[in-house]
């Protein structure tokens, strides 16, 4: 693993079983992550990019292959991973609930209120800081999770369509607070998104999965110069090309398993099986 490689996956597998069929989920997966970069992950569903986080996180294990994940510093967590939907505790406040890795990692109330304060801050969360997530709208906590992921200052953020369930106002006002908070980290990032536009805005490089079993398809390198501005975007030379690209690839990909949809669903076998009896193909 060389000195700029933050993680580095090599024949990565995982199969799982259900109902006694395999199902290959990630098939041979090899790629490194350069550290510091901001890597995201395009993919039809079901093709395996909660299961590669899943298995970064360490809340999964492969089945073959392997995985290496640099740790810079033994006192950081490897890893902190941010969900789509709401993963935030109902019984604690705003602020506590940011605060949360710091206390389990046993920094001391004071320092813990105001690191917390410093992302409650970035994220305009600090009217709030008091209040507990049943008042607070998606948006807001959303902006939790993120916070929180932060705060607890691993060597990889994770983050699993984090803004997938928000509507698209505050998903574009999340999408320039997080790139703003990124910027000035610049923590190894992986982010998996159903959006192009998304993965442009935030990425330096794009992977782009096979429908399943998932493996990288290619990987379109981000050439859009940074700070990236949501407004000009759009405007920026080589976005309209590389929106193309990623979609020529992604969309095949989505067809084929919207396919394969078709074939394994109930509904189309007895249709098929009906039109046979029909044309008195049985
Ligand atoms: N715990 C599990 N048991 C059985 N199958 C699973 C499990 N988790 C995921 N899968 C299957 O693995 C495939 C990939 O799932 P997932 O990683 O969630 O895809 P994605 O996030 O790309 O939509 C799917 O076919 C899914 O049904
Ligand atoms: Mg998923």
């Amino acid at each position: 693993m060389d000195h700029t490689c933050a993680i580095l996956m090599e024949g990565l597998t995982k199969e799982f079983t259900a109902g006694g069929t395999k199902v290959v989920a990630l098939e041979r997966i090899n790629l490194s992550v350069i550290e510091g970069e901001f890597l995201c992950i395009v993919g039809p569903s079901g093709c395996g990019k909660t299961t590669l986080l899943r298995i970064l996180a360490g809340l999964e294990s492969q089945t073959f292959g392997r995985v290496f994940i640099k740790a810079k510093n033994p006192e950081k967590p490897l890893t902190s991973m941010v969900f789509q939907g709401d993963s935030i505790f109902p019984w604690m406040t705003v602020e506590e609930n940011v605060a949360y890795g710091l206390r389990i990692k046993g920094v001391s109330l004071k320092q813990r209120r105001a690191i917390a304060r410093d992302y409650l801050q970035k994220l305009g969360l600090v009217r709030f800081a008091k209040a507990y997530p049943h008042q607070l709208s998606g948006g807001m906590k959303q902006r939790i999770n993120v916070a929180r992921a932060f705060v607890s200052d691993p060597e990889i953020l994770l983050m699993d369509e984090p803004f997938g369930s928000l509507d698209e106002q505050n998903r574009l006002i999340l999408q320039q607070e997080l790139l703003k908070i990124w910027e000035g980290s610049k923590k190894t990032s992986l982010f998996i998104t159903h959006s192009i536009d998304e993965a442009l805005l935030l990425g330096d490089r794009v992977i782009v999965m096979t429908a399943q079993p998932g493996k990288v398809k290619d990987i379109v390198d981000v050439n859009i110069p940074r700070p990236r501005d949501i407004l000009t975007l759009r405007e920026t030379s080589g976005f309209t090309a590389l929106y193309k690209r990623i979609w020529q690839l992604l969309q095949e990909e989505v067809l084929k398993a919207k396919a394969t949809e078709l074939v394994n669903s109930p509904v189309s076998s007895s249709k098929r099986h009906r039109k046979n009896t029909q044309e008195g193909k049985t």
